[in-house]
């Protein structure tokens, strides 16, 4: 796998990060059904708690950028959901109202939720990149994004903000993804392609050059889109077409 290219600076990688210490402010995080608190074991590996995130949400997405952070050697202070479980020797806080210091990473899969949750929140966001991807210089990443192993952003792309780009897929060129938009693993976008809000372009999707998809579009499982989609719709098949 190719390392990450293109980062420029240091400053500029820092900024690509989202390491953003100095500016960590308090903000709260949602109420959910009081239930216990269980302290979070941080490993001896993982830094302070000033240099760590809060994940909210504890399902397998979860997992993967739990995993990012760790490469990123980020370390993740707490995890925050509505379903106790345990992450790798941490366990899921699901308490009342906190007041944390962190950056925050919303690992939830589900556009809607991601969204639903990051406007509930007041804070600054983590942006997760994993270390073996390839994200052009010239492109931008936005808060709360996270980009998976083996995703490409080519040049004078924008992702917006709360986007996945999973496992293996790739945004070329000039494309410009809305917030919220998840990118399955292996979907290739070809150059100059819009995605609006919030849609979901199935795993192993091809869109051609230059097509614009609307927003909260689900592209399905393996098709070829050729065409502009509208807002909403549901396309499947090669060629794509509607079924919803
Ligand atoms: C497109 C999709 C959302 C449709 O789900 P749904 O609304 O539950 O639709 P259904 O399963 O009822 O299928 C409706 C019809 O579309 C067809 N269909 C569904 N998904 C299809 C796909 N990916 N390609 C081709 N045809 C598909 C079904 O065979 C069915 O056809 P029929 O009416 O002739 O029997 C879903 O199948 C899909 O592909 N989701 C993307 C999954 C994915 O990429 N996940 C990545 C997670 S990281």
């Amino acid at each position: 796998m190719t390392r990450i290219i293109n980062l420029g600076s240091k400053a500029k990688k820092v900024d690509v990060l989202m390491l953003r210490r100095s500016k960590a402010i308090t903000y709260d995080v949602p109420t959910f059904t009081p239930t216990k608190y269980i302290p979070v074991k941080i490993s001896s590996e993982e830094k302070t708690k000033d240099d760590a995130v809060v994940i909210y949400g504890a399902g397998g997405h979860s997992k993967v950028v739990y995993d990012i952070l760790k490469l990123m050697k980020v370390g993740v202070v707490r995890i925050f959901d509505d379903n106790v479980k345990e992450i790798e020797g941490h366990f899921v806080e699901n308490t009342s109202l906190q007041k944390v210091k962190s950056d925050i990473i919303i690992t939830i899969g589900d556009n809607k939720a991601r969204k639903r949750i990051s406007n509930s929140l007041k804070g600054s966001f983590a942006t997760a990149i994993h270390p073996d991807s390839i994200i052009d210089s010239t492109s931008k990443i936005g808060e709360g994004t996270v980009i998976m192993a083996g995703a490409v952003v080519n040049a004078s792309s924008k992702i917006g903000k709360h986007c996945i780009i999973n496992t293996l897929s790739s945004v070329d060129h000039d494309c410009v993804i809305h917030d919220y938009v998840h990118i399955s693993p292996g979907a290739n976008l070809c150059g100059s392609v819009e995605v609006g809000e919030g849609t979901h372009i199935g795993a192993g999707t091809t869109v051609i050059q230059g097509m614009k998809i609307g927003k909260w579009v689900v592209i399905g499982a393996g098709a070829v889109v050729i065409k502009d989609v509208s807002d909403g719709d549901t396309i499947v098949g090669v060629p794509g077409k509607k079924i919803k």
